[in-house]
């Protein structure tokens, strides 16, 4: 298998008491300073008109996380048109594929979205799809900014590729707290896989779905899949089956295979026709209990007002586990306006944008340095735990395992949806690590 950098450490983060000046998290970025006086521009963009960024953030809170860095760009880049090329499709599922076809014909836009670990490397690094930014994080001192654990993850083969914006969990459970209440159940962080089937068929049998899915969009079940996985292994073997480490014909792995068809007893009969903030939708309106999905969830929750009907807890049986979804923006080589490129990763890298985000995305700075006396409630409980548990990487989201490893599960996925058949599926597995040699 390909270079799995995440090992399992824990990241602590430096945690600044005070607020900047004009910084408040959620508030307009630059707050009447100007922008001059908070980043350090490259240079003035003349004759650079455009800057193209791509992305998949086009749902509500991804989109809103998205305008807040569009802002600070403009902010201290004004007269530039930022055009907004992304392509619609939970995890990148569209637009890594639309992207690789620019890519390959030589036609990069002037940034896009990627995942560190694998996805990074082997999708853009090795085909020479970036350049490196070890220059530009010297000169926006970004080595003393990020945690180590998170530099190190966006280092490939001892270059820095990637400017990172934002800390995801993927290993939490939401909940529509009146359904959990109504049928008299709590949840704890100490849950276990038994405690949330427990709660599962007191809810069947009280005619509402334990657990929504948008099972359209294949990453949805993937993740679902691999917070089981980690129930069933603990981080240190979690982190060790990416390496080939521990085997996926283990036992646990069958356990963790047969829960995952267990969760169909009790979900959302639409399942197929949802996507990811479709199956938000059914517990923000009480239609269902419980969702597995990564906390984009609560920055989707934060732009359609529904926050305050849902509660969180880690996904059963992993509590202590970080799994670490992290977004940043690349440099690419070639590309159309590179002094823009280079003003937008100074941008998106700075402090006041990075607070600016992350409660609209539902993420936390990855930044140690933000201010986390703005954080709301879920983003404290995110950051404390992001600073004490073992940080373990996500198939889901490209930095597990390599590309063909990822989609040889997402096909046997797609078939296991159909036919919840524990045996075809473990096999899929053995059979996706030996070609991975
Ligand atoms: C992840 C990405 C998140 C979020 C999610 C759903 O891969 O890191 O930022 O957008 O997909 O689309």
């Amino acid at each position: 298998m390909s270079s799995r950098p995440f090992s399992n450490v824990r990241f602590s983060r430096r945690q600044a008491g005070k607020v900047a000046a004009g910084a408040a998290l959620g508030s307009a970025l630059v707050g009447g300073i100007p922008a001059s006086r908070i980043f350090a521009q490259a240079t003035p963009a003349a004759g650079e008109a455009e800057l193209e960024i791509f992305s998949w953030w086009t749902t509500a809170g991804e989109a809103a996380g998205l305008d807040e860095l569009f802002k600070a760009f403009s902010a201290a880049n004004p007269g530039v048109k930022v055009v907004n090329a992304a392509v619609a499709g939970g995890a990148g599922s569209n637009a890594q594929v639309a992207l690789q076809t620019r890519l390959s014909a030589n036609q990069p836009p002037d940034s896009w979205q990627s995942h560190p670990g694998a996805e990074l490397k082997a999708r853009y690094v090795d085909p020479g799809y970036t350049e490196a930014i070890d220059d530009l994080y010297t000169e926006q001192k970004w080595d003393s900014a990020f945690p180590q654990g998170v530099i190190d993850l966006i280092t490939v083969d001892g270059k820095k590729q990637l400017v990172p914006v934002g800390v995801h969990r993927g290993n939490v459970m939401f909940y529509n707290k009146e359904v959990l209440e109504k049928n008299g159940i709590t949840v704890t962080d100490a849950w276990t896989m038994d405690d949330y089937f427990k709660a599962a068929d007191t809810l069947k049998a009280a005619g509402v779905p334990a657990l929504a899915l948008g099972s359209k969009d294949t990453f949805a079940v993937v993740q679902l899949f691999e917070n089981t996985l980690l129930a069933a292994l603990g981080p240190d073997d979690f982190t060790k089956v990416w390496k080939g480490e521990v085997g996926w014909d283990d036992d646990r792995v069958t356990t963790a295979i047969q829960n995952l068809a267990r969760y169909f007893d009790s979900v959302n009969s639409d399942h197929a026709a949802l996507t990811w903030d479709g199956a938000a939708d059914e517990v923000y309106a009480g239609k269902a209990a419980f969702t597995s999905m990564g906390d984009w969830l609560y920055g989707d929750a934060t732009a359609k007002e529904k926050q305050d009907a849902i509660g969180w807890v880690n996904h059963p049986g992993t509590d202590g586990a970080f799994v670490a979804v992290i977004d940043g923006f690349t440099l690419p080589k070639g590309a159309p306006h590179p002094v823009n490129a280079k003003n937008w990763l100074i941008a998106v890298g700075s402090k006041e944008a990075q607070e600016a985000f992350a409660p609209h995305k539902g993420a936390i700075p990855a930044r140690s340095d933000a201010d986390a006396s703005g954080f709301n409630d879920y983003m404290k409980w995110s950051a404390e735990a992001f600073g004490k548990d073992a940080v373990v990487p996500s198939l889901a989201h490209g930095s597990a395992a390599s590309p063909q490893f990822q989609s040889a599960v997402n096909d046997a996925i797609v078939s296991f949806i159909v036919d919840l058949d524990v045996e075809t599926f473990q096999q899929a597995l053995v059979d996706a690590q030996s070609d991975e040699g």
